[in-house]
């Protein structure tokens, strides 16, 4: 099957550059003789690699479109707002090795504001495409580019405006590029991840990975300077990988998927849990901290849903009756808790919010939530009352099952933790230190940029193991308690950054 899909794209491959399907005005497509494999044992390699891998060999400038220079002068240009860039003449990788840095560093007398994030570099085929921030900047870099100043390990660089019809963000371009050798399928992101920061090496490491964990659906791999693109057939092998690199993923990679959203789907039939999955968030360990994933990878305890009266009969003669009830199928966002934990304060001997913290467990990230009633009795008292009247989140409807497994309620913040991180993806925490490891923040409003500020924080100053959102409250896990002092030292060094008034404390 595998094997069909990458003949497929061979094919489309030669069919692009047999005919010339994208030339370059006043070119002619350059016969790319030589370039295919000379000899057999080549042909036994090329075979298990996907057009992504072999893109180098059929990218090469004369067959990008490129706007000439005179017309970067003219108000049309000006106004049209693309200042998309082709570099060409870098440096030989095999002679030289240079990172995206040093080409920003190149561009920065002549542009402010460029971006590694916008360069997408191809050091065998000696070729760049770059964002700039503005049009106006695209004739002066055009211009330094013809006088020579623009030099790169002593190569003397060359700058073409292009005009690709997208921005340059990374679907857009992907979308372009596949065009370009051929493949004119738009794709929506969804089966795509592109991880950032990563070199060769390790690129190409991640591909053996690939096969050894049997994520075998491997449609592109597409390697490029510091960046990879890879996409699959199938959705559920992004949704591994994700859940790979959430377990084992080097913090120096970021990957992220080019769909962070799904539609809610369709009620499954069957008695499972997530009758609605749309999307759930795995967390990473470094930037951009969370993974969207269509599967539920965390721990399902063994449960029995509750639709009936029935059903509560049913529990409370199995003999495993632990007076606690798992919800699911909350709507997309982040909460807060005191919204969520009103719906059960009547169903506890102490009428306080504050008494509940441990009780009503909201895990945003897996659009679910544990409460940890005080006795059976409780227990099938609320899931009376949701039978004659659904429990409501906002306008949702809750799924509510009664969870057959014990929960021990916690005394402690880390014994908290411990449980629900045990209850996310299995992991035990270490209980070295645990309480000196953990940092508590509360916010606000919790949105995910609010939380990717704040861990954009944390990881400037010292490593984490993993993190747990609880509605308006997160827990961080630092690698040792000494993160947690540099943390607060970083929060004295910095001046309060974007979103940060949505922080009400960090405590340790
Ligand atoms: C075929 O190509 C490979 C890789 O380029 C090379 O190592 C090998 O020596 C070549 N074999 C012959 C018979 O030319
Ligand atoms: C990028 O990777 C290098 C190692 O390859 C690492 O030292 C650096 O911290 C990483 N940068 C980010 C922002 O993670």
């Amino acid at each position: 099957m595998a094997f069909v899909i990458f003949r497929r794209l061979r094919r489309l491959i030669a069919a692009a550059v047999g005919e010339g399907a994208v030339v370059g005005p006043g070119t002619k497509a350059k016969k790319q003789s030589g370039s295919r494999a000379e000899n057999a044992s080549e042909v036994c390699q090329d075979e298990s690699l996907t057009c992504g891998e072999l893109v180098d060999k059929y990218l090469c400038p004369s067959r990008i479109r490129t706007l000439l220079p005179e017309l970067l002068f003219k108000a049309l240009f000006l106004k049209r707002n693309v200042p998309h860039m082709l570099i060409s003449n870098l440096p030989d990788y095999r002679e030289c090795s240079y990172t995206l840095n040093d080409i920003v560093q190149q561009l920065i007398p002549y542009t402010v504001g460029c971006s590694e994030r916008l360069i997408y570099a191809f050091p065998q085929s000696r070729l760049a495409f770059i964002c700039a921030p503005s049009c106006k900047l695209v004739p002066k870099l055009v211009e330094a580019c013809q006088k020579k100043e623009l030099k790169l390990h002593g190569c003397d660089l060359a700058c073409n405006a292009i005009e690709p019809p997208f921005l340059m963000r990374p679907l857009g371009f992907y979308n372009w590029l596949m065009k370009l050798i051929g493949d004119s399928v738009v794709r929506d992101g969804e089966k795509i991840v592109l991880i950032k920061n990563i070199s060769r090496t390790d690129s190409q490491k991640l591909r053996e990975t690939l096969k050894e964990v049997g994520i075998h659906s491997v449609r592109n791999f597409l390697p490029l300077l510091e960046k990879v693109f890879i996409e699959f057939d199938l959705q559920a092998d992004v949704d591994r990988l994700g859940a790979w690199y959430s377990q084992n993923g080097n913090p120096c990679h970021e990957i992220h998927r080019l769909k962070k959203f799904f539609p809610k789907m369709l009620p499954q039939s069957g008695n499972k849990p997530q009758e609605e999955p749309g999307s759930f968030f795995l967390t990473l360990k470094s930037h951009p901290f969370m993974f969207p994933t269509t599967t539920p990878t965390f721990v399902i305890p063994d449960y029995l849903t509750v639709r009936g009266q029935d059903d509560i009969e049913k529990a409370s003669g199995s003999g495993s009756m632990f007076p606690t009830i798992m919800l699911t199928g909350l709507p997309d966002g982040f909460y807060k808790y005191e919204e969520v934990a009103r719906l059960f304060l009547s169903y506890f001997p102490q009428q306080d919010l504050d008494s509940l913290y441990y009780n009503v467990l909201i895990l945003p990230l897996q659009k679910r939530a544990f409460v940890l009633f005080a006795d059976w009795t409780m227990c099938c008292k609320f899931a009376q009352s949701h039978i004659s009247k659904p429990v409501m989140f906002g306008c949702h409807t809750i799924n509510i099952h009664f969870v057959l497994e014990p929960i021990l309620p916690a005394s402690s913040e880390e014994m908290m933790y411990t449980t629900m991180m045990k209850l996310s993806d299995g992991r035990v925490p270490k209980p070295e230190f645990l309480q000196e490891r953990l940092l508590r923040v509360q916010f606000r409003d919790c949105q995910r940029v609010v939380i990717t500020a704040v861990l954009d924080l944390i990881v400037s100053a010292a490593p984490y193991v993993n993190f747990l959102t609880l509605a308006n409250r997160m827990y961080i896990e630092m690698a040792d308690s000494s993160g947690v002092t540099k943390v607060f030292e970083e929060l004295q060094a910095i001046p309060p950054v974007a979103h940060w008034d949505q922080v009400q404390s960090i405590e340790s």
